[in-house]
């Protein structure tokens, strides 16, 4: 970079173009040569440097807004100084994040190979291909040129792909929707969100076939090894996306085919077959639970499908009925009788307050089926937000609730103090949430529990042991905890009925 003194304005930056020519060339034509990503191949050196990637690539957003701002404020001074200079590390430190981009792309093996990814490549390369020209540019004009203008017009692009392509990043990092989430409802639209129609609060529930049916399945049975941190055969299904993408040995399901999807071949095994789902003869999905995910696959494998749209058979609404509690049609004759009128009552008076809940968390609270006076309760909509403040604003649903999710919320102990008097509460998830042993305590009172969802907590062996006093206890998930094998064994012994899922 040579100064950019009026004594050398005669001097044209020939040599400086043709090397921003030449470097943008390579950093277009670098994702053709290498092909599609294959992580394995790959030296742990380039993984290395690849995760530089986020720290570097704040620098040319950062030295480029600061050229912007310079550059608007030369338009009201007369001896502004030059942005050339910082528009040289603009572009260098945009090359070198491209760069590391890009070997992260290449050699990360956990790398989620989607449509955002290589939008983000291209247009991160995009913008540094803009920058460089904005600086060759500036180059010109310091050199002489007019054309400052078209310099700005440049800068102002470069801006503008920065904005999309670090949209793509920090939504590939913090979720499609970490921009939108927040955002006023007027602006949502634009952001890529969705706008929430608060539902009906009288609905009774009508789930989603996939997400309160389907995938509950498969975490009881197959996510403690295929998760984020644990991916047999390449493989995570703890999400949609993922399930669809597969592992190793291809997409997990093929939609419309049962007999051909990877997730039902490996479950139809023999049990003694190596490569029989779960391993090691391990209990799997029963049979009702496959017919209900062979039928779920068949019919197309949607994950927006409600379950009143579904169109299931008579069998596989018969299991359903009998397996997910959102769905329970039986939850009359497990609440003790009361007379209809009464029911109806108490119905009405809960109506109020159900209404009042839905306005501050559209369609998180509705009534378990249509004579029951249960309630079901789910953040899933609220990952990563959901908090203990929120848990007090429940306060006059939380007796009446039966089903609760509140998996990945940022919900600790406190809120299991809210929750005390939820004593009909048959179904409790706090995966995922930084409740601590301490929080046990009251959930050990809550009598009627069935089923305790606390995998990826942070209880230990001494909290699991106060499940003890649950009697109706029947299934409990603590894999990702602070559980060890002993601590279940102990629990085992004092509830011989409660199936304990622990990992490997
Ligand atoms: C105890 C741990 C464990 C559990 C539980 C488990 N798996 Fe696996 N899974 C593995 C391991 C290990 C592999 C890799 C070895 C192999 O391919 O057989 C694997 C591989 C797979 C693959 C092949 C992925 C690929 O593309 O190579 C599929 C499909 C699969 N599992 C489905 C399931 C399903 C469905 C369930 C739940 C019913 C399940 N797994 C439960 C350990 C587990």
């Amino acid at each position: 970079m040579s100064d950019s003194t009026p004594a050398t304005k005669s001097r044209k930056p020939i040599f400086l173009t043709l090397l921003g020519i030449a470097t943008c060339a390579g950093m277009l034509s670098m994702p053709v040569i290498a092909g599609p990503p294959n992580g394995e191949a790959m030296p742990d050196m380039m993984r290395f440097l690849g995760r530089f990637h986020p720290v570097i690539l704040h620098l040319p957003i950062g030295i480029l807004t600061l050229a912007l701002l310079m550059e608007f404020g030369s338009l009201f001074t007369r001896n502004a100084a030059s942005t050339r200079g910082i528009m040289f590390f603009a572009a260098a430190t945009s090359v070198i994040a491209v760069i590391a981009g890009f070997l992260l792309f290449q050699s990360d093996l956990e790398a989620d190979v989607t449509d955002r990814s290589i939008r983000h490549l291209w247009g991160g390369i995009a913008f540094s291909c803009v920058t460089i020209l904005a600086y060759i540019v500036k180059s010109w004009t310091d050199a002489g040129a007019s054309a400052a203008w078209f310099y700005r017009f440049l800068l102002i692009c470069s801006a503008g792909v920065m904005g999309f392509a670090s949209h793509d990043g920090a939504s590939m990092v913090h979720g499609a929707d970490y921009l939108s989430k927040y955002a006023p409802p007027a602006l949502k639209p634009l952001l890529g969100g969705k706008v929430e129609e608060p539902k009906d609060p009288a609905a009774v529930a009508d789930p989603l076939v996939y997400e309160s049916i389907v995938a509950p399945m498969m975490e009881e049975k197959c996510w403690k090894c295929h998760n984020v941190e644990k991916i047999k055969g390449k493989f995570r299904m703890d999400s949609y996306e993922l399930l669809l993408k597969g592992g190793a040995d291809g997409a997990g399901f093929v939609a419309g085919d049962a007999s051909k999807s990877n997730i039902v071949i490996r479950c139809e095994l023999p049990i003694d077959d190596d490569e029989r789902m779960p391993p090691d003869e391990k209990p799997g999905l029963t049979e009702e639970q496959l017919t209900v995910i062979k039928w779920w696959i068949n019919a197309g494998a949607s994950n927006t499908v409600k379950l009143s749209e579904a169109n299931a058979p008579a069998e596989v609404a018969a299991i359903i009925a009998k397996q997910a509690p959102v769905v329970k049609t039986t939850a009359a004759a497990e609440t003790p009788a009361v007379a209809p009128a009464a029911n109806d009552k108490q119905r009405d008076d809960l109506k109020a307050a159900v209404t009042t809940v839905q306005k501050t968390f559209p369609g998180a609270v509705q009534f378990e089926s249509q004579a029951s006076t249960g309630l079901t309760f789910t953040a899933v909509s609220m990952r990563g937000k959901f908090n203990d403040d929120d848990t007090a604003k429940l306060g006059p649903v939380i007796p009446s609730l039966v089903s609760a999710d509140f998996s990945a919320s940022l919900i600790t102990d406190k809120s299991l103090v809210l929750l005390s008097s939820a004593s009909g509460l048959r179904t409790l998830r706090l995966s995922e949430t930084p409740i601590t042993d301490a929080g046990l305590d009251t959930i050990a009172k809550m009598a009627s529990l069935e089923s305790l969802n606390i995998y990826g907590t942070q209880i230990t062996d001494a909290g699991l042991q106060k499940l003890s006093a649950l009697p109706q206890l029947k299934r409990l998930y603590v894999w990702r905890s602070k559980v060890t094998p002993a601590g279940v064994e102990e629990l085992k012994k004092k509830l011989p009925q409660c199936v304990i899922e622990m990992g490997i």
